[in-house]
C-alpha cells in the first residue's frame, strides 16, 4: 500500500461552469489573485500525504497553458469527458503504473479551492481503516420536497442525511470499475461514492469544514475570496 510515498489526487477540472455562466470556464476565474484552479492545486501539492496531482482537463481548454503553473510534485494532464464521472475516470486511467490498483486514490474537485489540510488528514486516516470514505457535512437547512408548481409539497426529514463534498478517497481499482460499470449501465453518476455505492461498498461519510464550498455561481466566487483572503 502506499500509506509512506503518499497518494495520487485527481483533479477533474474539465467542467465549461455553465451555471457560473462566464466567458471562460470558473476554474480560471482569478480569486484573491490567483486563477481558482491554483489555489486548489497548490493547496493539494502542499499537502505532506499527497504525492502527485493529475489534472483532467477539456480538450479546448483555453486557460491552462498560459498559466504556466509549476508545483513542487509531479503534475500530469489528461483530457476529460463530456461528464464529471468521465473525467474522473480518464483520470484514474492516466495515472501512472506506480500506483497500483490497491492503492488509495484521492479525487478532489478544481472548484473546491478552499480545502483545509486537517480534513484531508481526517480523511485519509478515516478512509484507511473504513477502504473508502468522503469529506461531507450534516444536512443543516430545513428540507422541503417541491411540487411541479413550486409549491412546498412536504417538509422531509434532515436525519441521517448528508451533503457530499470532495477529496473522496477510494482504491485505484475499485474506483475505476465502479465507474466503468455505472458508465456500462449508463447510470449518470455525480460523484465518486455513488459509483462506489452502486458497486456493492459502503464508503463512511467523515464530517468536514462547512467552508470547503463547491464554487458554482459568482456569489460562491464572492464567499471563496472572503475566505481565501482571510487564511
Ligand atoms: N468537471 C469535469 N468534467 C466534466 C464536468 C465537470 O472535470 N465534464 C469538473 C469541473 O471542472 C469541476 C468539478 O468537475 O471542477 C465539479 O463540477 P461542477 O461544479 O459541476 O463544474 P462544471 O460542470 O464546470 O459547472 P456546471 O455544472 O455549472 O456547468
Ligand atoms: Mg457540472
Amino acid at each position: 500500500m502506499n500509506t509512506d510515498a503518499g497518494f495520487w489526487c485527481v483533479v477533474p477540472a474539465a467542467g465549461r461552469g455553465s451555471r457560473f455562466g462566464a466567458d471562460l470556464p470558473k476554474q480560471y476565474m482569478l480569486v484573491a489573485g490567483k486563477p481558482l484552479i491554483q489555489w486548489t492545486l497548490e493547496r493539494l501539492a502542499a499537502h505532506p500525504r499527497i504525492a502527485g496531482i493529475l489534472v483532467t482537463l477539456a480538450q479546448s481548454d483555453p486557460c491552462w497553458d498560459a498559466m504556466g503553473l509549476r508545483l513542487d510534485k509531479p503534475l500530469l494532464r489528461v483530457n476529460g469527458g463530456n461528464q464529471r464521472a468521465d473525467s474522473v475516470l480518464a483520470g484514474l486511467r492516466g495515472l501512472p503504473e506506480s500506483v497500483a490498483d490497491g492503492d488509495f486514490v484521492l479525487v478532489h474537485d478544481a472548484a473546491r479551492p478552499c480545502i483545509h489540510p486537517g480534513d484531508i488528514d481526517d480523511l485519509v486516516e478515516r478512509g484507511l481503516e473504513a477502504g473508502g470514505a468522503l469529506l461531507a457535512a450534516p444536512l443543516r437547512d430545513t428540507l422541503k420536497r417541491a411540487a411541479e408548481d413550486s409549491r412546498v409539497q412536504e417538509t422531509e426529514s434532515r436525519d441521517h442525511r448528508w451533503r457530499a463534498m470532495t477529496p473522496q478517497f477510494f482504491r485505484r481499482g475499485e474506483l475505476q470499475s465502479a465507474l466503468e460499470s455505472a458508465q456500462r449501465r449508463g447510470v449518470a453518476i455525480s460523484d465518486e461514492a455513488m459509483a462506489m455505492e452502486q458497486a456493492g461498498f459502503r464508503p463512511m461519510l467523515v464530517e468536514g469544514r462547512e467552508d470547503n464550498i463547491k464554487v458554482t455561481t459568482p456569489a460562491d466566487l464572492a464567499i471563496a475570496e472572503y475566505l481565501l483572503q482571510r487564511e
